[in-house]
């Protein structure tokens, strides 16, 4: 720390830490919770340093990390720089593929597998977030279970940032939370409550929430569940950890599952297929970790206290009438081929970015109105209507974009998403493969191709695609962040990329 000795002027100045400073703030960061602070998430950092700096009266930056390091400090001032630097997104039935999948495929499957007569549920959120995770799951039994109060349901939500926590407690949403919820259900579970949702005390009271740094080694042990859990979730975490800390949970999440349980991750989590005590599992288009080696089989019948599945799979969305142009923001994506429509196509970037599916295809209808239509962002506007559950008209306007410009390797590459994401992986492959044959240094393309590959056990042409990414990718700014690509900088895609390459190395042949 002898390094630290901020020189600045005015005592204001020294509550902003310095580059070496901040430096050791994301390493102390990471050495307590694992999470990697990417390099646009400075700002946010120093302002959250310093405001702590002034809430608990710290001369310098400075001081406030030598506390911190030191554990000197109350819990409240590490958890108030946590709370300012870990990202909460989520949203109520967030991922229509893993929703469908829980209610349709392994809660039916589940029961039977019970012992006879036993009645119990445990089912985890890890890094649950505002609670939309856990309280979605508590839905779906309420939904499926017309006995449901006659279970002994555990239903667990866990998170390091403790403001999150108790936005869970409370139970209130904006409306942003329900953007990809059926309409009947949000009806039927909240009431709107001062401009916002409230969810019913019957569907909170069915779950608990804790604080849990997934990083502590020790973990399983704060847990003090008896009872091993049925289904872990960990949506869209390990996304912004380090590859270490992953491996550590996993080992953790093993231990604590069920024989028959299962492990979710988020859909652009790493997924890795030689975890010790867990089998990589596909049903349809989603992928999920099965508790040894046992595949999980779909229930051949529906038992009777299960009710029909939901009904409305993908309501109309209730997109809004008009939405503001967005100010114009630096996109940290600079499209690699300046044109002239450049910081048009940034803004939907970042809008992209930013979850605003709603307000992207009024935007680009917008300028298609003044301008005619553009390659790029109608095929933007595809992926937005593919975010809010849109999918079958967004692979129709993939289509339309390459017929607007079949030299246009984005199209290619965001129709290939779209259709991951539906599942049909050949014809993703097809489109990766037509966006490569555009530009060959198109390595968000080569790294997509390779992980369709091995997940298809093609090890051998998987890793040659990952290899190839991995050569383009480590000569790019490895700040920038990828193309279309929640959060995820060319650095941080070096690193899965020598994790991944990794891992499959030794499969090498077998494909
Ligand atoms: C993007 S949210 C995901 C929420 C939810 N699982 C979903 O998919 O909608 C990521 C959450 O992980 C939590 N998180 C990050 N690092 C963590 C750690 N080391 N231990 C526990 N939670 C962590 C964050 O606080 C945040 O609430």
């Amino acid at each position: 720390m002898e390094i630290l000795q901020d020189s600045a002027i005015t005592p204001d100045d020294k509550l902003i830490p310095s580059a070496q400073c901040q430096e050791a703030f994301c390493r102390f960061i990471l050495a307590r919770t694992g999470i990697i602070i990417q390099a646009h998430q400075f700002d946010n950092l120093r302002s959250a340093v310093s405001s702590a700096c002034k809430r608990f009266g710290y001369a310098s930056a400075f001081e406030y990390l030598t506390k911190l390091e030191q554990g000197a400090n109350p819990p409240r001032e590490l958890e108030f720089l946590i709370s300012a630097i870990t990202v909460r997104e989520s949203y109520f039935f967030r991922d229509q593929y893993q929703i469908d999948f829980i209610r349709d495929i392994w809660l039916p499957g589940v029961m039977p597998k019970k012992p006879s007569g036993e009645k119990r549920l445990r089912i985890w959120s890890a890094g649950c977030s505002g609670g939309e995770e856990v309280y979605t799951i508590a839905i779906l039994l309420m939904e499926a279970l017309l006995d449901v109060q006659t279970w002994d349901i555990n239903l667990l939500g866990t998170d390091i940032n403790s403001v999150v926590l108790s936005d869970a407690a409370s139970g209130i949403y904006k409306d942003w939370a329900f953007r990809t919820t059926p309409k009947h259900i949000q009806d039927k579970y909240f009431v709107k409550k001062d401009g916002a949702f409230l969810l019913h005390q019957n569907v909170r009271k069915m779950a608990q929430f804790k604080y849990l740094n997934l990083n502590e080694e020790t973990f399983s042990h704060n847990l003090d569940t008896t009872h091993p859990f049925d289904m872990i979730l960990c949506r869209n975490v390990f996304i912004y950890l380090d590859h270490r800390t992953v491996q550590g949970i996993l080992k953790n999440f093993v231990s604590l599952l069920s024989p028959d349980g299962i492990l979710i991750l988020g859909a652009s989590d790493l997924v890795e297929t030689n975890i010790p005590g867990l089998e990589l599992c596909r049903h349809q288009n989603m992928f999920y970790y099965q508790h040894r080696q046992e595949v999980f089989a779909p229930a051949k019948e529906i038992r009777p206290s299960v009710r029909p599945p939901i009904e409305d799979k993908h309501p109309p969305k209730r997109v809004q009438e008009k939405a503001p142009l967005p100010k114009k923001t630096a996109s940290a994506t600079p499209d690699p081929k300046p044109q002239k429509k450049t910081t048009v196509r940034e803004e939907v970037i970042v809008m992209d970015r930013n979850g605003l599916w709603h307000e992207i295809p009024v935007f680009v209808d917008a300028y298609t109105a003044d301008h005619g239509e553009d390659a790029f962002l109608t095929g933007m506007k595809a992926k937005a209507l593919a975010g809010l559950g849109n999918v079958a008209a967004a692979v129709d306007l993939c289509n339309h974009s390459i017929e607007l410009d079949k030299t246009c390797k984005y199209c290619y590459y965001i129709k290939a998403t779209i259709l991951i994401e539906m599942g049909k992986l050949e014809d993703a492959q097809h489109a990766l493969r037509r966006a490569i044959y555009l530009d060959h240094h198109f390595f968000e393309a080569h790294f997509h191709l390779g992980q369709l590959l091995v997940r298809f056990h093609n090890y051998k042409a998987g890793l040659k695609s990952l290899r190839n990414a991995l050569e383009l990718v480590e000569k790019a700014d490895q700040e920038r962040l990828l193309f279309i690509e929640q959060e995820l900088t060319c650095g941080q895609l070096v690193e899965i990329l020598k994790s991944e390459i990794g891992v499959y190395d030794a499969r090498d042949g077998k494909g």
